[in-house]
């Protein structure tokens, strides 16, 4: 039996209260609500993942836990850096030299909102793929687009 596909789910600052935080923009759904969503999406595939979820309000903890990914060999990652998705230069360096296939994920569609800081996003360049606006949802299809990603190199 083939071994499951490490992914780390990386979750930034204000991202450890979804469901309770602003439920008017991040809606009422928790990662509690993941593993079903995971296997609405991917069906029995969703077996075959092997899900790590983490959650810190660093910088300093975010980019630890992107290095022991890297140490792990973790497979892919799906990562919501909340604000600092917008600042951190940091955490666009880590990702950058680390080479796991990420894909950045927002619970809200930064795009449309009216700060329009949050239509900048330093981590992009590094990841294959930005999902936003599909609440908790746009976890899952991320995990779908990496496994595919990584079985059709
Ligand atoms: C967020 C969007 C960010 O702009 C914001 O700072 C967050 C959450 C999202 O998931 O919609 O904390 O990353």
């Amino acid at each position: 039996m083939q071994s499951p596909c490490p992914i780390l789910i990386l979750n930034g600052p204000n991202l450890g209260f979804l469901g309770k935080r602003q439920p008017e923009i991040y809606g009422s759904q928790s990662m509690d609500d993941l593993p079903v969503l995971l296997e609405t999406v991917m069906g029995a595939q969703a077996k075959a993942v092997r899900i790590d979820l983490f959650q810190s309000n660093s910088e300093g903890g975010l980019i630890d836990r992107l290095e022991k990914a890297w140490e792990d060999k973790t497979a892919g990652i799906v990562l919501n850096a909340g604000a600092y998705t917008h600042t951190s230069l940091a955490l666009a360096d880590a990702l950058a030299w680390i080479h796991i296939p990420c894909i950045e994920v927002h619970i809200s569609n930064v795009n449309a909102r009216a700060n329009t800081l949050r239509h900048t996003s330093l981590i992009a360049p590094s990841c294959i793929g930005v999902i936003a606006g599909l609440g908790i949802l746009g976890y899952a299809l991320a995990v779908q687009a990496l496994v595919y990603q990584i079985t059709h190199p």
